[in-house]
């Protein structure tokens, strides 16, 4: 399998692609996402584009989106050649444009919404956790994408907090860590430092 991210010569598959989601929304019966092949090209013209080939045929892509001025990212549009599913080629894609998303927008929350069990899997393997709508993105970007998605009525009676989809959301393994410096004082701790000859104990430093 070679799989890489997808450049702008790439638009040659972007038909191939399109027409792949719309037979695949098909078979899951939840209506069609719409995705236009100029779309996917532009996708693949600004690297936000992970695809796949076996044998030298076109086997899978997924793409990033942002939302919220990049402070959330999504892993779009994940989708494998019908013929050649279960065979791992889904999950080394996600991987892949989930390395991507790390690299290119490392600060981002990186969070999906799903009713696919196998993309419930690899979340879940790449560290993502299930979370309430509440937690993801409110940009109406992202909503409106939920549309041509047959259970659109469902999110919106429900103010857009839940619907039949999972909510997956990977947070930034490297925030600043919160040191809870002590209240030294407020233990009983005496009012004068005891002279040492380490000045430079940060322990002492903070209680002074
Ligand atoms: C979802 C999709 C991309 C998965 O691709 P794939 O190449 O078949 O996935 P993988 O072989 O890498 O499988 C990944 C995991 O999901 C599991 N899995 C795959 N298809 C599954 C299915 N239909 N039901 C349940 N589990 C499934 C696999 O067993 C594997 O889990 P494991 O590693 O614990 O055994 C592919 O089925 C597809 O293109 N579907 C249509 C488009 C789609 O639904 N996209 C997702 C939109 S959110």
């Amino acid at each position: 399998m070679e799989i890489r991210v997808a450049t702008a010569e790439d638009a040659i598959y972007a038909d191939a692609l399109c027409q792949w989601y719309i037979a695949s929304a098909k078979q899951r019966g939840t209506g069609i996402a719409k995705r236009e092949p100029a779309y996917v090209s532009q996708k693949m013209a600004s690297g936000d584009g992970i695809i796949a080939f076996v044998d030298g045929e076109l086997a899978g892509f997924c793409y990033i989106e942002t939302f919220d001025d990049k402070s959330f990212v999504v892993n779009s549009g994940l989708v494998v050649n019908v013929d050649i599913r279960k065979h791992g080629v889904g999950r080394a894609i996600k991987q892949a444009v989930f390395n991507l998303s790390r690299t290119k927008y490392p600060q981002a929350k990186i969070f999906g919404i799903t009713t696919s069990l196998a993309v419930m899997k690899i979340n879940t393997d790449l560290g993502y956790e299930p979370v309430t709508f509440s937690e993801l993105t409110q940009s109406e970007d992202f909503w409106k994408g939920c549309k041509s998605c047959k259970n659109y009525g469902i999110l919106m009676e429900n103010e857009r907090k839940m619907c039949l989809c999972t909510g997956m959301l990977f947070e930034a393994a490297d925030k600043l860590v919160q040191v809870q410096v002590p209240d030294f004082a407020a233990l009983g701790a005496p009012a004068a430092p005891v002279a040492h000859d380490h000045a430079s104990d940060p322990e002492t430093d903070s209680a002074s």
